[in-house]
């Protein structure tokens, strides 16, 4: 529909079937494949994989569908749509704040995906350089992230149903199958038990506050939420739709992808005798490992990196259009013209983020969190940002727009809300706005 609408024409998912599949598709990224079970292995496993579990519950969920409703009811980017609820009020920043976030998040994400690309190959020709070799080389690592950016351009270009859903359709199925065929590898080599045992038996001992501080981060990021990507997501659903239901889908469809991730990786770490707690580096560097080891590996690992790039492709087109809605529908850009000028931003703001993986070494060994440029950048959009973000969205929608405002517009596709809006909006009042606020004073207590 919006491929060939008119500039300022909004479009619209062409079934409900297809927004569950492009939202999943935000949602699974490299979050749930490299991020999350790195973080797990970090965080002892089992126990935390409950924890994490629960905050999905408990925060995620609400959030998310307070996200769905803002866009729906608004039917505008997350500027706008802010606006439109409480018009002149300095809501709108927390909208603003949602573009930024959305265009550096894309930025180094980008890098990433990047490197996943140039691993598909990599593997498949069973080069042996190593994972800081590879990323120091800005002869691969600069065409690789500029490669990644121009994919998800020409994707969000072609707009709503033509662009982002079709793909969302096609790749997905994709994503999960080849999931599937891994984790059948993975789980019949010979000692992939101990792994099992990690990671679904659990040692409540080794929880601490920090493991707890650590899940919530992780559930925001890869639920794609406090950017407002959800509410450009939920702009394009039709009212009929069922905004709870189909929020819980894509939370339950992101979770089971992370769950599958860590079935997918810690029985082959533990078979190969190595170590869970890694850190960023452990799909990179330490897969590679055990693709060697099998026959025919390099194919099996080949179509790894195929899937880590697939899912990280679908998240970088609602990176990328968060602020091009905010272009389209506030400025009237022309959509083509408004991709390009965001991707070309995101790409001039991933240059030191490329260049920090190793190749000019002061970018590369930074005095701030995350230790370079790229995790700095990490550090501060996806843990700060996005939860600075999730408790500006909770309070805007429990205090101020309130839930009797709010549940009209959720009722409309979805009558049976009426049960569990008391739930609901305590939820939203007071457990998410105080668990991200401690979350942010133990984040700042740690650096500070
Ligand atoms: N959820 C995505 C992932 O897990 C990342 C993302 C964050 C995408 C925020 C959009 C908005 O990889």
């Amino acid at each position: 529909m919006a491929g060939n609408a008119k500039p300022h024409e909004r479009g619209e998912w062409g079934s409900r079937f297809g927004f569950v599949l492009a939202a999943a598709g935000s949602a699974i990224g490299l979050g749930n494949i490299w991020r999350f079970p790195y973080v797990t292995g970090q965080n002892g496993g089992a126990a935390f994989l409950i924890l994490y579990l629960l905050c999905v519950l408990l925060l995620g969920v609400p959030v998310m569908v307070a996200e769905l409703t803002i866009g729906r009811y608004s039917r505008r980017n997350p500027v706008g749509a802010f606006a439109t609820i409480r018009p002149g009020s300095y809501w709108t920043l927390v909208g603003y704040l949602g573009v930024l976030t959305g265009v550096c998040i894309l930025s180094y994400y980008t890098v990433m995906a990047g490197y996943s690309i140039g691993y598909i190959v990599k593997t498949l020709i069973n080069n042996q350089t190593s994972f800081e070799s590879f990323t120091a080389n800005t002869w691969l690592s600069i065409p690789l992230f500029l490669a990644f950016m121009v994919l998800t351009v020409l994707v969000v270009q072609g707009g709503i149903k033509d662009g982002i859903e079709r793909w969302a359709k096609i790749l997905m199925p994709i994503l999960l199958l080849l999931l599937v065929v891994l984790i059948i590898r993975s789980i019949t080599l010979p000692g992939a038990g101990k792994g099992l045992t990690f990671y679904f038996k659990p040692d409540f001992s080794k929880v601490t506050g920090k493991t707890i501080l650590a899940a919530l981060g992780q559930a925001f990021f890869s639920l794609s939420l406090g950017m407002g990507a959800m509410i450009t997501y939920g702009s394009y659903l039709s009212k009929r739709d069922n905004i709870v239901t189909s929020g819980c889908y894509v939370a339950f469809f992101d979770t089971l992808i992370a769950v599958m991730a860590g079935l997918l990786i810690f029985p082959a770490l533990f078979a190969m005798g190595l170590d869970p707690s890694e850190g960023p580096g452990l799909v990179f560097k330490v897969l590679p490992k055990i693709f060697a080891s099998i026959p025919g590996g390099n194919v099996v690992g080949a179509g790894f990196f195929l899937l880590l790039s697939i899912a990280a492709l679908t998240s970088t087109i609602s990176l990328l259009e968060v602020a091009t809605a905010f272009l389209v529908d506030e400025k009237h850009w022309l959509r083509r013209r408004a991709v390009w000028i965001v991707a070309l931003v995101g790409l001039c703001l991933g240059l030191p983020s490329v260049l920090s993986q190793g190749a000019v070494s002061w970018l590369s060994n930074l005095p701030l969190p995350g230790g370079d440029f790229l995790g700095f950048m990490d550090w501060l959009f996806a843990n700060i940002m996005l939860a600075v973000g999730a408790f500006l969205i909770s309070v805007f929608f429990a205090w101020i727009w309130r839930l009797n405002a709010a549940a009209a517009e959720i009722l409309e596709g979805y009558p049976g809300f009426q049960r569990f809006s008391v739930v609901f909006d305590i939820l939203l009042k007071f457990f998410c706005p105080a668990v991200i606020l401690v979350l942010l004073f133990f984040l700042f207590k740690g650096v500070l």
